[in-house]
């Protein structure tokens, strides 16, 4: 008998997500490694060996054991794309849209992206801490261990960095992990609406090398729309960003095809992200280039969008669908992965396991951590979900109805609901 920190048997299904060690494509994304009577062994943090209950059960002895008897077992959702840092909600505008106003409208009225900056500057640091800590606990109970996150909501020097460091604090004191993208090509701030070079100025010649020296960034991000940075803007921004070591990666094609996927494609991008507008020649550059597609199903359906990325489409053509929750105050007000599965289910055409390949393996690639976590397999994180379902179609059939009974990180558990 070998001693190890944590056992957990019995699984109805227990979903590996093994394969091969870089995003799965094509008919890989249905290959999700189901093994019933399922068991796993975690120690120091890492996972050691998955298999049947009786394999498991007779080599290991658990420090810590879980009986998920009639239960489902998933790797923790990975999400790569969250505004998590924001000051306050925009309640009032959501209600304006359900009356008809369009999102982009109440943006040119100076709502949007640009209230959601008046807030964020009026919230101290401190304060900007706590609210962002708590957001966390809503993306733990939804089986969420890893996230990607962005600043995007300062606009200024200060408070972009200000953003940042909230967001190291937030990694540094909770058990989730996060990774840090510097995104102060979100919008043109109030103060620069008739200066648009100088803001991109004080973006490439201050933020950029400030975050780069401090070290409050992996990646940098823009977003690259007609009407909020144009495709040589966002070229500069990246370039800027790729000279100071961040890895580059966008937002593009939410609202019209511009260019923003062969933009990503150029610069070596390591996503693109929103793509509801991409045409083949953005797939096929994306494609050549290694690009990782990140849809974003919340936000067409939150702004009650009738066009969706055609994710299907990019399976089809070779490319590695990842998807992510977009949460922030805006267009999309949801931090639950399980709601994300059910809307690429139904917008795209996604089977639960390429929907669920979509979450976990390929999302974790799209934020560079495809190394460590995603799926379940001898030397990754122990980063797991016990849900109270039999099997893993059962998540996205029941929409809006997940609850996550246990989540482990790195071998611990963290909430139990
Ligand atoms: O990813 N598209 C740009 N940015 C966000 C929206 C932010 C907001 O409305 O506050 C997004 O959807
Ligand atoms: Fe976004």
């Amino acid at each position: 008998m070998t001693r190890v920190d944590l056992v957990v048997h019995g699984a109805s299904e227990l979903v590996t997500l093994a394969g091969p060690a870089r995003p799965r494509v094509g008919k890989e994304m249905k290959e999700i490694g189901v093994i019933e009577d399922g068991a796993i062994a975690v120690h120091e943090g890492k996972v050691v060996e998955t298999g049947s209950t009786e394999a498991i059960v007779a080599k290991y002895q658990g420090t810590t054991v879980l009986d998920a008897t009639a239960r489902t077992v998933l790797p923790g959702f990975v999400d790569p794309h969250t505004h998590l840092v924001f000051g306050g909600t925009r309640e009032a505008e959501f209600e304006q849209r359900c009356l008809g106003v369009p999102y982009l409208e109440i943006a040119k009225k100076g709502g949007g992206i640009r209230s959601s900056v008046r807030q964020l500057r009026q919230v101290s640091e401190e304060d900007l801490y706590e609210r962002t800590l708590k957001r966390l606990s809503g993306f733990v109970a939804g089986g969420t261990t890893t996230l990607e996150a962005k600043s995007g909501y300062g606009l200024d020097t200060v408070n972009e960095l200000k953003s940042l460091r909230v967001l190291a604090k937030v990694n540094e004191t909770h058990p989730v992990d996060l990774a840090l993208t510097f995104l102060g090509a979100h919008e043109v701030p109030d103060e620069h609406r008739e200066s648009r070079d100088e803001y991109l100025r004080i973006v490439i010649e201050e933020m950029i090398p400030e975050v780069a020296q401090e070290k409050l960034a992996e990646f940098c991000d823009v977003f690259c729309e007609h009407g909020v940075f144009e495709v040589p803007e966002s070229r500069k921004v990246l370039l800027a960003g790729r000279e100071a070591g961040l890895i580059p990666k966008l937002h593009a094609e939410e609202f019209e095809p511009i260019g923003g996927a062969k933009l990503a494609a150029e610069v070596g991008a390591i996503s693109a992200d929103h793509l509801v507008a991409i045409d083949e020649e953005g797939m096929d550059a994306m494609l050549e280039a290694q690009v990782i597609p990140v849809c974003l199903p919340g936000t067409t359906f939150f702004l009650n969008l009738k066009r969706h990325a055609p994710a299907r489409a990019m399976i089809d053509r070779g490319l590695p669908v990842a998807i992510a929750t977009d949460f922030n105050p805006g267009s999309s007000m949801t931090h639950s992965m399980p709601m994300i599965l059910t809307l690429a289910c139904v917008q795209y055409g996604l089977q639960p396991a390429e929907a669920l390949t979509a979450a976990t393996v390929n999302s974790a690639y799209a934020m560079n951590r495809g190394g460590d976590v995603g799926s379940l397999e001898p030397g990754k994180a122990g980063d797991l979900v016990l849900w109270d379902i039999p099997n893993h179609r059962y998540l996205p059939y029941h929409f809006g109805g997940a609850r996550a009974s246990v989540v482990v990180k790195r071998g611990k558990v963290i909430f139990e609901g």
